[in-house]
């Protein structure tokens, strides 16, 4: 059973707006999340919906969030993200990013007092479209330990660097740093299914393949690279919190958490974006990039290998089909929707979300 972009786009924004925001904001609320299926990262897309609408419903996400510059310079913007949604408010930065990088040539977006960004494909892909070199970076809640370290301290603080291309898949390198991110050990765990090695441990620091170790609390994600991941994760931590003046480390706030004592989740989040015709010719640096990826993906490849793919390309072409074809939704998310919308009213009585299936 498939569902179209529009159909899906369109019940999801009305949800967003049955919490409180505008209409302008339920639009890009939904865009970022749906992004998230369709390019096939499930893990960060509608599955979250239901933390998300609960969290605007009980006020611990302001509805309408007033993002706010709070120091006095056009390329060099640190923005205040007023505890509202991070798919509302990273978005709005986005722009803000994009515009001044296209006036000024680069600029850098920080933002504080913000939640969840979603995925990070969307905010790289976004730089990309623009005929701009971008680098994202967000943090998250503590899941991981310093290397060597065994108390939670970093989050899987993702980082994103894309760059344009003419007739290529755009490169958009999006990649959590740890050795996977935390949805994917959610997805895992109700699939019941074995995580591979190095991507977890207990509390004592040894090695688990159980992904319900780390869901239950009993664990945490380990660093992608070793200490590598480790680094980048505290590089990405450590900036969001004294460059955008975010929390860091301990102080987040789960984005899963319940109840009337949880604070809000309080990220941050860095936008780097250089414009590439400051440095000559966009045509020529496209021509470059596209030989470049072509030289890349004719390489040689080992036995059972089909194809060479550049960082964003997979999520490239899902894109491309799922637009076309439309996505499957997972059991519980599907249940999820059709629940939400009878609540909501968004769908009339006696109708199922199963009737505007493909
Ligand atoms: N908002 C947050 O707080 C947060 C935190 C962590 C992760 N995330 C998101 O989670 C998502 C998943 O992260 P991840 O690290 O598990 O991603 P991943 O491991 O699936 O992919 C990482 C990168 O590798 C590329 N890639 C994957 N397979 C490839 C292949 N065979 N050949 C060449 N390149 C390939 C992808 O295109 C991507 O750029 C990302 O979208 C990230 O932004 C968000």
């Amino acid at each position: 059973m498939k569902f179209k972009y529009d159909f899906l786009k369109n019940i999801v924004s009305q949800i967003f707006m049955k919490t409180g925001l505008t209409q302008e904001d339920a639009n890009r609320a939904s865009e970022v999340l749906l992004r998230s299926n369709f390019t096939g990262v499930d893990s960060h897309g509608l599955s979250r919906l239901e933390n998300y609408v609960y969290k605007l419903r009980t006020g611990k996400i302001n509805v309408h969030p007033n993002l706010r510059q709070i120091n006095d310079d056009e390329k060099l913007i640190k923005l205040d993200g007023d505890n509202g949604l991070g798919l509302v408010v990273a978005p709005r930065a986005l722009d803000i990013c994009i515009d001044a990088a296209k006036k000024h040539g680069i600029s850098c977006v920080t933002v504080n007092n913000s939640n969840h960004f979603g995925v990070g494909n969307y905010y790289g892909g976004k730089i990309a479209e623009n005929d701009l070199i971008g680098i994202v970076i967000t943090n998250a809640a503590p899941s991981m330990a310093p290397f060597g370290g065994i108390e939670k301290l970093l989050g899987t603080n993702p980082i994103v660097i894309s760059i344009p291309t003419g007739k290529s898949a755009p490169i958009i390198l999006d990649m959590a740093t740890s050795a996977v991110a935390y949805g994917a050990i959610e997805q895992f765990a109700l699939m019941n299914r074995e995580l591979e090695p190095n991507w977890a441990m207990d509390l004592e620091g040894n090695m688990t393949l159980d992904p319900k170790v780390v869901t239950s609390g009993n664990g945490m994600l380990m660093p992608m690279a070793r200490h590598k991941g480790y680094g980048l994760a505290l590089v990405v931590d450590i900036l969001c919190l004294a460059l955008a003046g975010a929390k860091a480390g301990k102080d987040i706030v789960s984005i899963r958490g319940r109840g009337d004592d949880i604070e809000h989740e309080g990220v941050g989040h860095m936008m780097l974006a250089i414009d590439i015709s400051r440095f000559g010719s966009k045509e020529e640096f496209k021509g470059k990039v596209d030989s470049y990826v072509e030289f890349i993906k004719n390489s040689e490849k080992k036995a059972g290998v089909e194809e060479i793919f550049t960082p964003g390309e997979i999520e490239y072409n899902r894109l491309n089909t799922n637009m076309e074809d439309g996505i499957d939704l997972k059991e519980n998310v599907y249940s999820y929707l059709e629940k939400i919308t009878r609540e909501y009213d968004i769908l009339t009585e006696g109708q199922s979300l199963k009737d505007f299936a493909q």
